[in-house]
């Protein structure tokens, strides 16, 4: 597998101005938020859910890849179809997450270990052969008091460097997470000198393991006070700091960046993803994109409640969102897209 194919992924997963869709919940994650719904939490509830977003029409104009879960990846259509075909017909590239969670690390009360390096090599392999061409690994970094630790992060960084290593050898564009999480009272502040230490310590890791940074993307957190910080700074501060950050970290090389949701209220990730074009698109080294979940999909959940008679309805908000984020990376999202 070239790298030149990697690459040329890379660039296309920006082209358009799209973004990514990540709908690679795993099961225990997707069944809590189901059961916030009163949804019932089992496989075929899962793959129904999943065929109504696979199916929203017009997807593909604003989503250039969906980020699938192991179970997903292997269902089908209620016809029969799968579900990697009908992405592929829709212009959509598949990925897929391919870490097993992250674990409670022993010796550092508080933090985590993404893990899922034990066989990646031949899971990559499968992934591929299923028509897989990226994937994703994500590494959680949680602020609290005297955390995060040294440790954590470099473990962290150094999982994701030999992860991103493994898919260029399979031929897969690989998606760099690393989530600083927002729960806690730190500030804006806090949270831009832990996010620059982990992309500082991710890409030298990165160099380490000698991974082509025109094959990757990286999928950060914005720079955001803690949920419970008493200041809460405006969107066009959030754009500010954020950008800054990223300027201080992030090579040139680097083909992207699409943020991740991270429990944001939906509309305000896309005013702060717009805030950040209109300030600076046209200086950045990187097109600033957006691989959200929660940020997406939480709208047309709700709405879809498991019942088929919801699934117009459902998709019409999903089909909303990707596009106002689709605004968003233009620099052109104002609040009046809102439908209400
Ligand atoms: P959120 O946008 O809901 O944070 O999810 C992004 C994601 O892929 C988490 O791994």
């Amino acid at each position: 597998m070239s790298t030149q194919n990697i690459i040329d992924i890379a660039k296309s997963l920006f082209a358009g101005n799209k973004g990514l869709l990540a709908m690679d919940e795993s099961n225990p994650t997707c069944n809590k938020r189901f059961a916030k719904s009163g949804i019932p939490q089992d496989e075929e509830t899962r793959r129904a859910y999943r065929e109504m977003i696979l199916t929203t029409p017009g997807l593909g104009e604003s989503i250039s890849g969906v980020i699938l879960y192991d179970e997903t990846i292997r269902q089908k259509m209620k016809d029969g179809t799968p579900f990697i075909k009908i992405i592929n017909d829709a212009g959509i590239i598949p990925g897929i997450k391919v870490d097993t969670g992250a674990k409670d690390m022993a010796g550092h009360p508080g933090e985590k270990i993404t893990e899922g390096l034990d066989g990646l090599r031949d899971r990559l392999k499968e992934y591929y052969q299923m028509g897989a061409r990226f994937a994703k690994w994500r590494a959680v970094i949680a602020i609290g008091n005297d955390i995060p630790s040294h440790g954590c992060i470099e473990a962290n960084a150094h999982v994701l460097a030999r992860y991103a290593a493994l898919c260029q050898e399979a031929g897969l564009v690989s998606i760099v997470e690393p989530e600083v999480l927002m729960d806690g009272e730190h500030t804006m502040e806090q949270c831009f000198e832990i996010t620059e230490e982990v992309l500082r310590s991710i890409f030298n890791q990165l160099y380490a393991q000698r991974v082509v940074l025109e094959g990757i993307i990286l999928k950060p957190n914005m720079v955001l006070p803690g949920l419970t910080c008493p200041k809460q700074e405006s969107v066009d501060d959030v754009a500010d700091i954020t950008v800054e950050c990223l300027l201080h970290a992030v090579p040139a090389a680097v083909p992207g960046i699409a943020f991740l949701s991270g429990g944001q209220p939906c509309e305000l990730a896309s005013a702060r993803l717009n805030a950040m074009n209109v300030r600076f698109k046209s200086r950045l080294p990187w097109p600033l994109a957006f691989s959200f979940a929660r940020a997406i999909q939480q709208p047309a959940l709700e709405i879809w409640q498991g019942k088929e008679i919801n699934v117009t309805k459902a998709q019409q908000a999903l089909y909303h969102r990707a596009k106002c984020n689709q605004a968003a990376r233009r620099g052109e999202y104002n609040a009046g897209m809102e439908i209400n």
